[in-house]
């Protein structure tokens, strides 16, 4: 069974030591703008916030699956593109959610 369509943004925060997190890069807001842009789109597709995606130092790291396809580092310049994409893997404008998500 094919993977129901999400964004997942990288929030993870580091407290601590030299490597970057996603966090520290904008990545809460992001996530905030890929919904807002999804929802206006009339998609379905659910973001979620989520743990580290091992993709640190590019980060902001942001998920699209099915695919899956992954974005590092993600500007607000690419939350249009970052939302075509979730709509291809198959929460169109329009799509019907899963009756299991009602
Ligand atoms: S902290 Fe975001 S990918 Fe690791």
């Amino acid at each position: 069974m094919p993977a129901k369509p999400e964004v997942m943004v990288c929030v993870n925060r580091r407290f601590g030591g030299t490597k970057p997190s996603c966090a520290e890069r904008g990545s809460l807001a992001l996530a905030s703008a890929i919904e807002a842009a999804l929802r206006a789109a009339g998609s379905p597709v659910p973001v979620t916030r989520s743990v580290c995606q091992n993709a640190c130092e590019q980060g902001p790291a942001v998920r699209v699956l099915p695919g899956p396809v992954l974005f590092r580092a993600v500007s607000a310049d690419d939350v249009a593109q970052i939302v075509a994409t979730a709509i291809v893997a198959g929460g169109g404008a329009g799509a019907v959610p899963d009756s299991a998500d009602q």
